[in-house]
């Protein structure tokens, strides 16, 4: 099956959409393979320097598919290792912005949470409702939402099922931004277009070594940071963007 997902580009950033309207954009394993095929293809497609992933006005996504998972087996899940490949999405190498109206639910609060930051309307709405199923989250939830947001709050969510409104998720630490709804998606992009018109090298360092801090120790997180701080010095985007900053012009930058 194709279509569960809507890829555009517009200039430096593509657009992934997910195309499950009717079941609230619930992720499926094909689309789950639609997905990381095509977020592997813009990690090799130079042109691409952000991804903004989004859903629908009601939903980003309401969470892994219930109807594919009801008659599952544990045998069966552990066999095909289930929802395995989204590590794939979480590891890939661009910058990639969650642009979440609606819910995001489940899998989908995970997915927006392997994202790099979130931009969520006004009426989005979150949650780890999985112990309602009496199952428990699956692709990353108890950990990254730990990471992101902390024990307690991490525990409250998980354990009672609730929805966090986007207000609390703000103050939190779930979301990076709230904007009223009908901008979400605006703003997302241009997020997305001023990422993708900076040095591909100091993006591509940034997001690893921020990506250390949720990793190693603060000293070791430190002496990385400093060694990629001192070898972008002496490349082109280096040269070209200090330089740019002292004769008062807009750099050029040519992602080496
Ligand atoms: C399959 C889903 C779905 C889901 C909604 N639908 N969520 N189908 N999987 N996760 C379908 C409904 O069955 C319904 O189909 C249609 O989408 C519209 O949903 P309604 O329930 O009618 O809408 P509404 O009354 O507005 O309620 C919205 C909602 C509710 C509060 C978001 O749909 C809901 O609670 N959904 C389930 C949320 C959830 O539990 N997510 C976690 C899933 S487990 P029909 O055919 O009736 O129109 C998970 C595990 C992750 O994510 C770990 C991965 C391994």
């Amino acid at each position: 099956m194709t279509g569960l997902i809507e890829v555009t580009r517009d200039s430096g950033v593509a657009l992934i959409r997910l195309n499950r309207p009717k079941q609230l954009n619930a992720l499926n394993s094909a689309l789950a393979r639609e997905m990381i095929a095509a977020v592997q293809d813009l990690d090799a497609t130079p042109e691409v320097g952000c991804l903004v992933i989004t859903g629908d006005d009601r939903a980003f996504a309401a969470g892994a598919d219930i109807a594919e998972m009801a008659d599952k087996t544990a045998e069966a899940m552990q066999a095909q290792d289930f929802f395995g490949e989204w590590e794939g999405f979480a590891r890939s190498r661009k910058p990639k912005i969650a642009a979440v109206n609606g819910y995001a639910l489940g899998g989908g609060c995970e997915l927006m949470m392997m994202c790099d930051f979130a931009i969520a309307g006004e009426g989005a709405r979150f949650g780890q409702p999985e112990v309602k199923l009496g199952v428990m989250a699956g692709i990353g939830g108890t950990q990254r939402m730990t990471r992101l947001i902390g024990r307690a709050r991490a525990m409250d969510m998980h354990l009672t099922g609730r929805m966090m409104d986007a207000a609390e998720a703000l103050q939190a630490g779930l979301v990076a931004r709230v904007v009223p709804d009908g901008q979400v998606l605006q703003q997302a992009m241009e997020a997305a277009r001023l990422i993708a018109s900076y040095s591909r090298p100091a993006v591509r360092l940034i997001r690893e070594a921020i990506g250390q801090a949720e990793e190693v120790s603060l000293d070791e997180g430190l002496l990385f940071e400093r060694r990629v701080f001192h070898g972008l010095f002496g490349s082109p985007d280096q040269m070209e963007g200090m330089a740019a900053f002292l004769e008062k012009r807009a750099p050029v930058f040519r992602g080496a």
